[in-house]
């Protein structure tokens, strides 16, 4: 008897565990059909209108920093690349070569705050 008790209460369990796992599917679903997440619109961006992949690569520096150096740097010192991208704060990966990414601003100054922030998490996210 008591064999049969558990049996029908694991199934229950199961059962129940199962409606679960559908219900919560669902809107999941939804969500990423219609959302996008901020790292891939960061990624969007950084590879299409912002060109910034022409200077930066992921692992190596080319003639910027590698994004994973930018992303360290910003990571310990708490710094904000949305600020920096709107020339509000100052270099802190690479000073001596501040010239040349200054020349970006044009391009940076002029996109909305969500897609800095985007460009930001991308980037934070090596
Ligand atoms: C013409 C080459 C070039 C392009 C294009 C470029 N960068 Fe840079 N970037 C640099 C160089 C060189 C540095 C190093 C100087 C410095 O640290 O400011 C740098 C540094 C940076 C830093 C670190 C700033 C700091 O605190 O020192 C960030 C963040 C950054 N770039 C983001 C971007 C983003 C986002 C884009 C695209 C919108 C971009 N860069 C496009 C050359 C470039």
């Amino acid at each position: 008897m008591k064999k049969i008790l558990a049996l029908v209460f694991i199934g229950l369990l199961i059962s129940c565990k199962k409606e679960n796992q559908e219900n919560f599917g669902k809107p999941a679903e939804v969500e990423t059909a219609t959302t996008q997440k901020p790292e891939d619109l960061g990624k969007e961006i950084f590879d299409g209108k912002g060109v910034c992949y022409t200077c930066h690569k992921p692992d190596t520096k080319t003639v910027g920093p590698s994004i994973k150096e930018i992303a360290k740097i910003y990571r310990e010192k708490g710094g904000s690349i949305v600020d920096f991208l709107q020339e509000k704060s100052e270099p802190i990966v690479d000073p001596s070569q501040y010239a040349t990414m200054k020349t970006n601003f044009a391009i940076t100054k002029n996109l909305p705050e969500e897609e800095l922030k985007a460009l930001e998490a991308y980037m934070l996210s090596f």
